[in-house]
């Protein structure tokens, strides 16, 4: 058989949010949501993985997993604790944190903003209030200005579409507004403005050092969705999922483009970051608005523990459709499973890096992929209930320990090759 060897430099990583992983801070929105009781189970954010104490510990992790790349993002309400005040002590920590993993071999890719916001933005109505926009930018300002000679790949936001459905649609995250479609499109008109403007001020401030290899992307959460039978119907409510939950964000992001129109002048990726999990399979139904439609699963269909169904084909496909839309390199930054007794994850690894080692194979610049994520951590609908880590976490002691499929990836990180499943 013919080996599955990927490119030499292509960054094999782990990806994890501030707010699920650190622990320690009361001063965000997530913090107000747990303590409000809104995690269905009752679990808070407030212990985590105590990552923040914890960092050399949590980077020999990563150094044992032979990991070449990780994502993390930074917590705002840490940095700008008040709206006029900033933090110098709570940014050289992440400056310590970056200078740890670069000596471990450890290339860092620095989010922005993941979901949490400071509990005062959240109270000003956050990505709502127009002012969201440059308080945003100030904010990026302060972060490169502190990292930038460091950092060279950023993501300015991740999945504005699950952020702003979650909180304004469905319910289940802070806000927890429903069925406001009219704040869904306002927040993602301003968090696509900010995201663009954002791109242009860190290729400035990077410029500005001397800085010639900044790599900007936001990491978009693309599902598949099909169609449960083929109708007029079907098609228009497929239509309407792509454009509200995916396109509108993509062709907002890349191109400063609203419904269309060009609101920003200029590109605003440097790369693709694809964030994949599952598909949807839409069933008729023109009571359903406004995407006509059910979310439903293939009958039958093999599921992980939280019922999402595992199709690794649809990551080819989404990187196919959406490397045609934009013919930029790529990022696969998230990629996981929830699956808390490690029967399914080492297929899941090995069937989804198929899918990009046959996508590169094909021509397609993917040149990094973060395993979502490292260690157990504090899920936003779940609590420490959904299971994603490569290292298994024990709440109470705050033990880690490696998985076996932790231990097949770090092989496959190790080797840079596709391994077969019985290794
Ligand atoms: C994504 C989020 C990430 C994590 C995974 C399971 O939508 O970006 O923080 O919760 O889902």
């Amino acid at each position: 058989m013919t080996k599955k060897t990927f490119p030499d430099n292509f960054i094999f990583g782990a990806a994890t949010a501030s707010l699920q992983i650190e622990g320690g801070d009361r001063n965000n929105s997530w913090y107000d949501w747990c303590e409000a009781k809104k995690i269905p189970n009752g679990d808070h954010c407030i212990e985590a993985n105590d990552h923040w104490n914890r960092i050399a510990e949590d980077v020999q992790l990563m150094k044992d997993l032979n990991l070449t790349g990780y994502r993390l993002s930074i917590e705002w309400s840490r940095i700008q604790p008040t709206k006029e005040t900033w933090d110098e002590a709570a940014i050289q920590h992440y400056r310590d944190e970056i200078i740890q993993l670069k000596q471990a071999g450890i290339e860092p890719m620095v989010t922005l903003h993941h979901f949490s916001n400071p509990s005062w933005f959240e109270k000003q109505n956050a990505w709502l209030n127009k002012e969201c926009i440059p308080l945003f930018l100030a904010y990026t300002e302060f972060v490169v200005k502190h990292l930038g000679d460091l950092v060279s790949h950023w993501v300015t936001i991740n999945e504005p579409n699950v952020y702003l459905m979650m909180g304004y649609f469905v319910g289940i995250f802070p806000p927890g507004k429903e069925g406001d479609i009219k704040s869904y499109l306002k927040g993602a008109k301003h968090m696509i403005a900010a995201h663009c403007q954002s791109y242009t001020l860190i290729h400035k401030l990077r410029n500005d050092i001397g800085k010639k290899d900044t790599q900007i992307g936001a990491a978009l959460h693309l599902r598949v969705f099909d169609v449960s039978k083929h109708s007029f119907l079907a098609k228009i409510s497929q239509k309407i999922c792509y454009f509200l939950f995916q396109d509108l964000f993509f062709n907002g992001m890349l191109h400063g483009k609203w419904f269309g129109r060009k609101l920003h002048k200029g590109t605003f990726f440097d790369y693709l970051g694809i964030n994949y999990y599952s598909r949807d399979i839409l069933k008729p139904n023109i009571k359903a608005f406004p995407i006509f439609a059910d979310i439903t699963k293939p009958e039958g269909c093999e599921v992980n523990d939280l019922d999402w169904e595992i199709y690794p084909e649809g990551l080819a496909r989404v990187i196919r459709k959406y490397y045609e839309k934009c013919k930029l390199p790529i990022h696969i930054t998230e990629n996981g499973i929830a699956d808390s007794i490690d029967q399914q994850r080492k297929k899941y690894l090995h069937d989804h890096l198929n899918a990009v080692h046959t996508c590169i194979q094909e021509g397609i610049p993917v040149k990094g992929y973060f395993h979502w994520t490292l260690i157990d951590n504090f899920e936003w609908m779940e609590g420490y209930e959904a299971r994603f880590g490569l290292y298994a976490h024990d709440v109470a002691t705050q033990e880690r320990s490696l998985r076996a499929s932790g231990k097949y990836y770090s092989k496959i990180c190790k080797s840079k090759q596709l391994l077969p499943l019985n290794t």
